[in-house]
């Protein structure tokens, strides 16, 4: 897979990898109790100061999203490699984090389905998978909206988590 792409433009957003100008985001997205309340809790702001990297996250499946030049989520989609479920090992998995002040406005159903019909571009006919805890509601009916269904349920990290799975679109 060749990375990073071009910047992906939406309506009102890019998609892009990361600089050293997101790191402050970065910091801010990782420390905030609101974006980390179903996923492992908030890192303290000391140590993210301390250990963030110049240029934070740059991956390949790592995207910024940016809304009038800044930064104001992330998408991840990485390869669930050792993932506890069968049904997940080894398939693509999509993960989102935006800061609270972007939420409620689309922007993340906006950027996390311009990273999906890239990902079926680059990667044609593979299905991609998402873990959520149950009780994320506003991640599940995200999941939702981007096309994702239910495989199961599982106890795991001491609560309740969903998969899901979108399959790839099919092609004529
Ligand atoms: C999960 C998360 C990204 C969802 O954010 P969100 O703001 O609810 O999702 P969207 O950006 O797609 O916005 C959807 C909302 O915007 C509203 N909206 C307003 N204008 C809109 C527009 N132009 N287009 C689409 N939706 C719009 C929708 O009606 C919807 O509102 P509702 O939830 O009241 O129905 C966010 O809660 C988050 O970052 N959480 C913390 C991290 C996390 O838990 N990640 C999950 C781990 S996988």
């Amino acid at each position: 897979m060749a990375w990073p792409p071009a910047p992906i433009k939406t309506e009102r957003l890019v998609l892009r990898e990361s600089e050293a100008r997101d790191r402050t985001a970065f910091i801010e997205l990782l420390a905030s109790p609101e974006v980390n309340k179903y996923v492992g809790g908030p890192r303290p702001r000391e140590e993210l100061e301390r250990e963030t990297p110049a240029i934070p996250e740059r991956w390949p499946g790592s995207f910024v999203v940016e809304l009038d030049g800044a930064m104001i989520g992330q998408i991840l989609l990485r390869r669930a490699t050792d993932h506890r479920r069968p049904a997940a090992a080894g398939k693509a998995d999509l993960g989102y984090l935006f800061l609270p002040q972007s939420w409620g406005s689309g922007y993340a159903t906006e950027a996390c389905a311009a990273a999906l019909t890239w990902f079926d571009h680059t990667l044609p006919g593979e299905p991609v998978v998402l873990t959520t805890q149950s009780a994320n509601i506003p991640s599940i009916r995200l999941a939702t909206k981007l096309g994702f269904t239910e495989l199961e349920r599982f106890e795991a990290w001491g609560t309740e988590q969903w998969l899901g799975l979108r399959s790839p679109p099919r092609t004529a």
